[in-house]
């Protein structure tokens, strides 16, 4: 009698945005004969069948997959029998599906920030350890080629050991607006860019330097975004958000939702469900966030790290220079080289991202300048896909199956753990914004008191 075919995990997505397509794409298609895609959960239903849409033109024939509203999630997870559950809802609700997902014996993959408060991170823990199930980050910068060729020079010894890390982080002002406009602009949905954003940096420098951050001091502000700074440069216009709105005409900084297919059917016909507008005036009321942050940063190694992230800048990209006892490793990634004023988002992409095509695009260069030597430069293939490669590589990882003896010996897979130890440094830099002093990053996911 013939063997029978393992059973397929059953994984359902909650939170069905923009983000969503990577994972549900990635299941609905490469990895359909190892994970069933079982169920969608969200509040909005005209999103879920956008991508049951989605699914279905790219698979014709394929029944729908279930939906379901966030109030019966738990439903979901019993009546379709799921196994895994994949977390990409808007950040600060990441700890109530991850928890309640873990407590149903479920295992989770959940996009990045793990969450937003050091209370919701201690939460997941927590229930990480009562229930031994996996909690996976979607920490996609880690398999970027170029961000592990990095970790392959500094473990491999290339540079002696690692004293310090400059690093900057500059996003365009296409990319850096697009945080204004949207859910991100309130604190209480994001925690800030410290949070969402440099969350994937805070983890790249944690992995690269097999560190944990200890000590934060950080400054940071409103800078160039928001009403105040809108109206003293005069750069306001009244409107409140894009669509509909002839003041928004001719402005650089506003997103015409309708002149693309997706984010026309993501965001402005599903607006009658919740209400929310992805098309806000980056000059208007109400951003709690900062957009320009300067931090540093002392880890267990002995290491410092001085780290700044812009989110106004006329190119998107970032520099990165480990200083060693043996040399100094160099990182130029130019995501772009400018920004165009009269971009138009009729991509087939809801994500808005410095170009990296066209007279925009920029290149990246990895140098390794050891003492006494001529500078050698590395160089990296540029991966393909979103993130320099990163995404494709990291579904390969979630969601593959990984080869006998093809060990992650990069240790790329990150955990619970990694999410909390990158958290700490953004919610330490947040707390030192207010408070003007230094903190104690091993002490915060400790605390009883939330940051
Ligand atoms: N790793 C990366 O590079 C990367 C890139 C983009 C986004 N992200 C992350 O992906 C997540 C989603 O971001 P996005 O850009 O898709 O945002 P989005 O606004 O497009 O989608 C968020 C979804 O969450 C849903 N939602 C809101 N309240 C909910 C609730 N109570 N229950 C269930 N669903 C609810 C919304 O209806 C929406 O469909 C965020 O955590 C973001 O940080 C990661």
């Amino acid at each position: 009698m013939p063997f029978a075919a393992p059973r397929r995990r059953r994984c359902a997505v909650v939170g069905l945005g923009a983000r969503a397509q990577l994972f549900t794409e990635a299941l609905a298609g490469p990895y359909a004969d190892r994970i069933e895609l079982a169920g969608f959960c969200d509040v909005n239903a005209h999103r879920m069948a956008v991508h049951n849409g989605w699914i279905a033109s790219a698979h014709p024939g394929r029944p729908p997959i279930p939906t379901y509203s966030a109030d019966d999630f738990e439903e979901m997870l019993r009546r379709e029998r799921v196994d895994l559950v994949v977390v990409c809802t808007v950040d600060h609700l990441h700890d109530h599906y991850i928890v309640r997902a873990l407590e149903a014996g479920c295992d989770v993959v959940t996009e990045k920030p793990m969450t937003t408060t050091a209370e919701r991170a201690r939460r997941i823990l927590d229930a990480q350890r009562r229930t031994g199930r996996e909690v996976r980050v979607a920490f996609n910068y880690r398999y970027n080629p170029v961000h592990s060729a990095v970790r392959e020079l500094l473990a491999d010894g290339e540079i002696g050991e690692v004293g310090s890390v400059h690093f900057e982080w500059l996003l365009d002002l296409r990319h850096g607006a697009d945080y204004f406009r949207r859910w991100h602009r309130d604190k209480a949905n994001s925690g800030g860019l410290m949070v969402h954003k440099a969350t994937h940096h805070f983890d790249l420098v944690n992995w690269w330097l097999g560190a944990q951050p200890e000590t934060v001091y950080a400054q940071g502000g409103l800078f160039f975004y928001g009403d105040e700074a809108g109206d003293r440069r005069g750069l306001a216009r009244d409107y409140t958000r894009a669509h509909g709105s002839t003041a928004a005409d001719g402005d650089p900084f506003a997103i015409r939702l309708a002149d693309s297919s997706v984010l026309s059917a993501l965001y402005l016909d599903a607006e009658a469900e919740d209400g929310y507008h992805r098309d806000q005036n980056v000059f208007g009321p109400g951003v709690s966030i900062e957009d320009d942050m300067a931090v540093l940063v002392r880890y267990s190694s002995g290491a410092t790290l001085t780290y700044h992230l812009t989110a106004y800048a006329p190119w998107e990209g970032y520099r990165i220079a480990f200083n060693g006892s043996e040399g100094r490793v160099e990182l130029l990634v130019e995501e772009s080289t400018w920004t165009r004023p009269d971009v138009r988002t009729d991509g087939a992409s809801a994500v808005l991202h410095g170009a990296a095509v066209g007279d925009e695009a920029g290149r990246t260069q990895l140098l390794v300048r050891r003492s006494w030597e001529e500078p050698r430069e590395v160089k990296v293939p540029t991966g393909e896909g979103g993130h320099g490669g990163g995404d494709v590589r990291m579904l390969a990882d979630l969601f593959g199956e990984r080869a006998p003896g093809d060990a992650d010996s990069l240790g790329r897979a990150a955990d619970a753990g990694d999410g909390a130890r990158s958290l700490a440094t953004g919610l330490a830099a947040n707390r030192s914004f207010v408070t003007g002093l230094p903190v104690d990053a091993r002490r915060l996911m400790d605390s009883k008191g939330d940051s």
